[in-house]
């Protein structure tokens, strides 16, 4: 028997540390004028010591636990997408699993900035074919600790953080209309970090070359996001019997600004309808849309019945998109919200329908 499974419960967790582009130009030859022009960002978060993605995954998860009125014991599935885990193994989506008292199958996946919609996908299987009422799905990065802070190219680019959502099963027609994933592979060193997994373990000499860092092709997987945002959105939009039209919004991988704008120009969306928050967060990788989708709703975009359009691409090379018909009632309370590391009080607009 075939269900709906919509989102019902939502939350992220930043950490507190903001590093600008004042902070890099002290430590890098770059300037704030690059940096915003060639990607939008402005300033990003990073961990300090003690913070993990883990830790980073438990406070987005909890979050988005008491949104759905659900405890850790309800969860009957657990993902997390990750290219930053704790540890090579054991999973983080396990460590998830016992800090929130949940009592179900917990695994990884790992689809770089892809992988939160790699993971809703799996999570849409499971509640479908009836597997699963409530599933827990995390993107999580902790990018600050795999980039090599010499390289100007690369370490401009990320920002940690974690964003979560809960997936449950509903008899009402909407969640997940539509679905698609993809992957070539031809081209791993396009976006890569050479050493630490089997095919080049690490050494001294390794380690002396920066070889456990992220290397990345930038203007090659520039084209990549160009040409592929708009079709696989595109694919997502068609299963859901849509055309991009008929998007109230559309919350894209946050990974550079004209990758944004140039996906939005060709399927012809007005910048009302585009979620854009690259200026404080840089590129969070699996995180970055479920981060963004807890903005869009607390800035009141996000509303029952909104049609939302999501896309990513990431290291791999990696594709997704996914088409929600949102369900949730959205809160109109006064809530304490972290903003680029500031504590702010945001007001929720009311729903509109
Ligand atoms: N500050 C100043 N100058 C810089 C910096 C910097 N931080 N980085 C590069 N430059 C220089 C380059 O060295 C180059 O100088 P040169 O002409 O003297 O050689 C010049 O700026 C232009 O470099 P380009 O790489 O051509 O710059 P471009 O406009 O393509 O922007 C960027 C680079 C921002 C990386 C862009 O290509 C991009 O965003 N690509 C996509 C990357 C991406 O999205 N990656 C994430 C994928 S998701 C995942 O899975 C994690």
């Amino acid at each position: 028997m075939s269900r709906y499974s919509a989102i019902t419960g939502w939350g992220k967790y930043v950490p507190e540390r903001v590093v600008t582009n004042a902070d890099f130009e002290r430590i890098v030859d770059t300037s704030d004028e690059w940096i915003t022009s060639r990607t939008g960002i402005k300033e990003r978060h990073m961990v300090s010591p003690g913070e993990s993605a883990s830790s980073l995954s438990i406070r987005a998860a909890r979050e988005a636990l008491e949104r759905a009125n659900l405890t850790g014991a309800d969860i009957d599935l657990i993902i997390v997408a990750t290219v930053c885990g704790d540890y090579p193994f054991p999973s983080t989506a396990n460590l998830v699993q016992h800090a929130v008292g949940a009592q179900c199958g917990a695994f990884d996946i790992q689809a770089a900035c892809s992988g939160f919609l790699y993971g809703l996908t799996t999570a849409h299987q499971f509640i479908a074919n009836g597997a699963a009422k409530h599933a827990l799905v995390i993107g999580v990065e902790v990018l600050s600790r795999v980039v090599d802070f010499t390289d100007r190219t690369t370490c401009v680019l990320f920002g940690d953080g974690a964003g979560a959502v809960v997936l449950s099963a509903s008899e009402e027609q909407g969640g997940v209309l539509g679905h698609t994933i993809g992957s070539d592979g031809a081209k791993p060193e396009l976006l890569y970090i050479p050493a630490g997994g089997s095919a080049e373990p690490l050494t001294e000499e390794g380690i002396r070359a920066g070889r456990q860092y992220v290397r990345m092709q930038g203007g090659e997987v520039f084209k990549f996001a160009t040409r592929v945002m708009g079709t696989a959105m595109e694919e997502a939009l068609a299963q859901a019997g849509m055309t991009a039209s008929d998007m109230d919004l559309f919350i894209p991988h946050q990974a550079n600004l004209r990758i944004i704008e140039a996906a939005s120009k060709r399927l012809g969306l007005p910048p009302e309808k585009v979620f854009v928050n690259i200026e404080h967060y840089g590129n969070t990788s699996a995180a970055a849309i479920p981060i963004a989708l807890c903005e869009a709703i607390n800035q009141g975009r996000v509303y029952p019945g909104a049609h939302l359009g999501m896309v990513a691409f990431g290291a791999g090379l990696t594709w997704a998109a996914t088409v929600i018909k949102w369900t949730a009632p959205v809160p109109t309370h006064e809530r304490n919200q972290q903003v680029s590391g500031r504590s702010t009080t945001l007001v929720e607009e009311p729903a509109t329908v």
